[in-house]
């Protein structure tokens, strides 16, 4: 699946504008600069089709790429960032939103979370909203290359201890590192079964 060219397919700001779902669909969310766009490139191995940038909220509108005719990729615009103006920032939110909630063919979504700072409000409550709504997500754990492994380890139990208990978290808990390749691999068998079912 992940050997497919990836290209762009479409990129919307309102949810009149999302393409239609005709593949099956992973999302990748997460706060702003957690790694959402080098994550998508480095499981495609297609540098600069998702831009990457040091500055929080590049990506700011929800961007769909088209692995081949097998999968569609959706880049979701990060939250808690510091750059954009408030009313903006509720728009995007709202949108990631409805995309969590109402999107056909979603069929994961990859909660991004940075290895360092671990889970955040802004996280939980999307958490919360795709436990109502009953979609299925994995957490990622990212950027494992800034931090030692005993305290990757430590990050993701304890991920894990406040997952308990949520039915649509899907288990085990993913750890990856763009910059090193690591768990790239597993992340990719793992998505590819998706693809599948
Ligand atoms: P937004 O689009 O703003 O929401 O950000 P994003 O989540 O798409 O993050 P992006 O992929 O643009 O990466 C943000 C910054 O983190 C960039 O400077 C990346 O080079 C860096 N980065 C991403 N993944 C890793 C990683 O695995 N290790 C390290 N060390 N840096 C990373
Ligand atoms: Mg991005």
């Amino acid at each position: 699946v992940f050997r497919n060219k990836l290209s762009f397919y479409a990129a919307a700001k309102v949810s009149s504008s999302f393409p239609t779902p005709d593949l099956p669909e992973v999302a990748f969310a997460g706060r702003s600069n957690v790694g959402k766009s080098s994550l998508l490139n480095a499981l495609t191995r297609q540098w600069g089709v998702a831009r990457t940038s040091d500055k929080p909220g590049l990506t700011q509108t929800i961007n769909f790429f088209k692995l081949g005719t097998k999968l569609c990729l959706v880049d979701l615009p990060g939250y808690g960032f510091a750059y954009a103006k408030d009313e903006d920032k509720d728009s995007w939110e709202e949108l990631v939103k409805e995309y969590v909630c109402t999107r056909m063919g979603l069929k994961r979504v990859c909660l991004l979370v940075d290895t360092k700072w671990g889970l955040k409000p802004r996280d939980h409550e999307l958490i919360d909203l795709m436990e109502r709504h009953q979609t299925r997500y994995q957490i990622v754990l990212t950027k494992t290359d800034l931090v030692f492994p005993i305290d990757v380890a430590r990050r993701a139990m304890q991920v894990e201890e406040s997952l308990k208990g949520n039915r649509s978290a899907v288990q085990p808990l993913m750890m990856v590192s763009s910059k090193s390749g690591a768990g790239i691999r597993c992340l990719r068998t793992a998505l590819t079964r998706v693809a599948r079912f």
